[in-house]
């Protein structure tokens, strides 16, 4: 389903930018210059943990390189959307993005789907274990099939539950119209629960809820706040059910395009970025929830453990879906990477 909005204007963009990029031979690139300047495309607002550490990224490459490596960073969707933002990239349109995992399946990666699946995951030490470890470096790799280069992994942290109405059991699910990323496991996740996944692009999001074209959402706490949805939403359910994270990929032309001193350069500050956001994430989600809870627009339940347990027990048969969907090599490596975190 598409809404109305920016994304005439961001296609007309994105057209003006292919052809200019089009023009520009790699050669061009090839010598230690003093124009660059990276474009670094996200759809978040600039006070969450991935808007801030964009916006470090910037403070840290240009004060390094003396100002010679400028980066341009563009917020809240305004060039391009989930619909097209690593399209842009493949064609070289932009420079960097740092689309969430769920957003990979669409370009025939679906095994970035594994951090989708519902309660996997305790706690962020965890999920790093894995994002730093062999898994998530295979994962990183297989970029290079779509002329992609993946630079690291980073946190936001874990979704909670938005409607009209408490979703503390999966009795509430029922029904509802949830607006999903374009993941298939949220998807199965969102119908094992008893709901409609309806996929949407995150832009999208806050005016189908206010219109009534999807009924809820889940979210970090960051990113339900910065889009203003507790404005379109009278409960948020502390669920916790599942992890938001983003991988940050530029392409690979323009990647090898750069002088060796400023890869490594770039690739030191966005490491420090990335460390930086991992630093920041859960007080970023703590805050936005101690500032909801002072509008009083959005009331917040906390599940009790045996509700949880319910949601829990409800989704496991995601677990199948997603190893249908990456086969099973990816499920074992998996399964052998949850060992050792748990070990
Ligand atoms: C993001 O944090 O980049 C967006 C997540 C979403 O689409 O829900």
């Amino acid at each position: 389903m598409t809404l109305p909005g920016p994304y005439a204007i961001q296609r007309r963009h994105w057209l003006a930018a292919c052809a200019s990029a089009a023009l520009l031979p790699a050669s061009a690139h090839a010598s230690l210059r003093t124009d660059i300047t990276l474009r670094f495309s996200h759809v978040v607002a600039e006070e969450t943990p991935k808007g801030l550490a964009a916006n470090r990224f910037k403070v840290l490459v240009e004060q390094r390189s003396g100002g010679r490596i400028g980066v341009q960073v563009y917020p809240n969707a305004q060039l391009y959307g989930d619909h097209d933002e690593m399209q842009a990239l493949q064609l070289g349109a932009v420079d960097l993005v740092a689309p969430s995992l769920s957003k990979f399946g669409r370009i025939g990666l679906p095994e970035f789907e594994l951090f989708d699946l519902p309660f996997l995951f305790d706690d962020l030490a965890a999920v790093r274990r894995i994002t730093l470890g062999p898994l998530g470096q295979k994962l990183l790799d297989g970029l290079q099939h779509q002329g992609l280069v993946g630079l690291g992994f980073f946190d936001n942290g874990f979704k909670q539950m938005s409607a009209n109405r408490p979703l503390l059991e999966p009795r509430d699910f029922v029904d509802l119209r949830m607006r999903v990323q374009a993941s298939k496991v949220i998807a199965a996740q969102m119908r094992a629960l008893g709901a409609r996944p309806v996929t949407l692009a995150f832009s999208e999001t806050r005016r189908a809820l206010a219109a009534g074209v999807v009924d809820g959402t889940e979210n970090p706490v960051s990113n339900f706040w910065t889009q203003a949805m507790h404005q379109v939403q009278s409960d948020l359910s502390l669920t916790e059910h599942g992890y938001l994270g983003y991988a940050v990929v530029t392409n690979q032309r323009f990647w090898q395009s750069l002088a060796r001193p400023d890869r490594a350069l770039i690739n030191q500050a966005l490491q420090e970025s990335l460390a930086f956001a991992n630093q920041i994430a859960d007080t970023q989600n703590d805050q936005a929830l101690q500032a909801l809870r002072l509008t009083g627009t959005t009331r917040i339940h906390v599940l009790s453990d045996t509700q949880r347990t319910r949601l829990r027990l409800v989704v496991k048969p995601v677990q199948q879906a997603l190893a249908q969907r990456i086969g099973p090599s990816w499920t074992r490596a998996l399964q052998e990477a949850m060992r050792q975190t748990s070990a």
